[in-house]
């Protein structure tokens, strides 16, 4: 018997990706750019056990068996669309994938596996959990065979922003050229330390499955949006490039612009889905009036919102107003909300991870 357990962290894209123009290799349509936070406060933990007495594979999601049914799977492994079950279809082939990289002599690399995955934060709320999640998987099987080396063009064939959480510090996903994907990767920018006072708060306004999942989600505003190009188009270049330089000059005015712009603007995209596909909600919609007003009162961006595709705000801001932001979000909303204070730069990032083995 063989165990390992990993734990990876979620990121949080201050560039959003959104829009696949391959649905199968989950090549993006856009370049993205985020930070992987400590695991800390927000990870995903995954243990996976092989034995010679599994009879089969299994696997658990918070607790849960998910179904690892594999005469369904070979339907859906002989059509070219991957639209069955997702999650099935990404798991075997990622199984498939790391045991193709690794030393085949391993003496049980024929044996089954059960893997059990938990995340200590909502799941599917829009807090980026399938980041965490296939990253912690692709991670934890790599350890359990023994691979080395490159496993974020892996991990994005799970879930596209699981790339980016394969590494620490400011992460960016190049969507690549190439139609094979193989320049589709997750490359890191800067060291976690490269900017020590960053922090980020997580606020929890609804912890609620979403309506639409991300996947769906963005397949809807391909389809529909007209605006999603020239967001891809004519945007993102040049705003990716900005950003950049931006976190490498440790710009803080900048990177907030372009983080509260890059935010409004997906959702735009949402909204300009038909039918829209809304996430944020009033209580987000309050958040993003809170910073601007403080903002403009500290005559400067001191604090910048970013929402994925769910109503919760992610903050980032600087060690040096943490305290008060803070203050003031107790202040304004009266019924508290969950607030995960995350000093990433202080965890470990994911290559650092312990493994237990
Ligand atoms: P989120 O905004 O939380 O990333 P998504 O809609 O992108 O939501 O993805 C949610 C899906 O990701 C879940 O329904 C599940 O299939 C998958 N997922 C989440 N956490 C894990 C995990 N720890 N291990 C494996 N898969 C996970
Ligand atoms: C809004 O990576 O969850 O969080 O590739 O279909 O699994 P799939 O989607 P997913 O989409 C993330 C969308 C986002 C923005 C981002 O993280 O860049
Ligand atoms: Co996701």
């Amino acid at each position: 018997m063989k165990i390992v357990t990993a734990v990876a962290p979620v990121n949080i894209a201050v560039i959003k990706y959104w829009g696949k123009r391959d649905e199968k290799l989950i090549l993006p349509i856009n370049d993205s750019l985020s930070a992987t936070l400590s695991t800390d406060v927000m990870c995903a933990k995954t243990t996976i056990l092989t034995s010679p007495d599994l009879k089969e594979n299994k696997f658990w999601l918070n607790g849960k068996e998910q179904s690892f049914d594999n005469v369904r799977l070979k339907n859906c492994l002989t059509e070219s669309k991957l639209n069955y079950n997702k999650y099935i279809f990404a798991l075997i082939l990622i199984i498939f994938l790391v045991k193709k990289r690794c030393n085949s002599t391993l003496p049980y690399i024929n044996w089954k596996i059960a893997i059990c995955s938990e995340n200590n934060f909502p799941t599917a709320a829009g807090l980026a959990s399938s980041a965490a999640g296939y990253a912690c998987l692709v991670y934890a099987l790599a350890a359990l065979y023994e691979i080395d080396g490159e496993i974020s063009d892996i991990a994005r064939l799970g879930s596209g922003s699981a790339c980016r959480s394969v590494y620490g510090g400011w992460v960016r996903w190049q969507k690549g050229i190439l139609s094979s994907g193989e320049d589709s990767i997750a490359r890191p920018i800067a060291s976690a330390s490269h900017w020590p006072e960053m922090r980020v708060l997580v606020l929890v306004v609804n912890d609620n499955q979403k309506k639409y999942g991300s996947t769906i989600g963005m397949n809807h505003s391909v389809e529909t949006s007209t605006l999603i190009r020239y967001r891809s188009e004519s945007v993102i270049p040049q705003r990716i490039e900005e950003i950049n330089k931006a976190i490498l000059e440790r710009n803080f005015h900048k990177f907030a612009e372009i983080t509260m712009k890059d935010s409004n603007q997906f959702h735009a995209i949402c909204l300009d889905t038909y039918p829209p596909c809304i996430y944020m909600n009033d209580v987000s919609h309050a958040i993003v009036n809170l910073v601007h007003h403080y903002n403009t009162y500290k005559e400067e961006n001191k604090v910048a919102y970013t929402f994925d595709a769910g109503p919760n705000a992610c903050i980032y801001l600087l060690e040096s107003v943490l305290q008060e932001f803070l203050s003031i979000v107790n202040y304004i909303f009266p019924k508290p909300m969950d607030i995960k204070a995350n000093d990433y730069f202080k965890g470990l990032p994911l290559d650092q991870t312990i493994i237990k083995k």
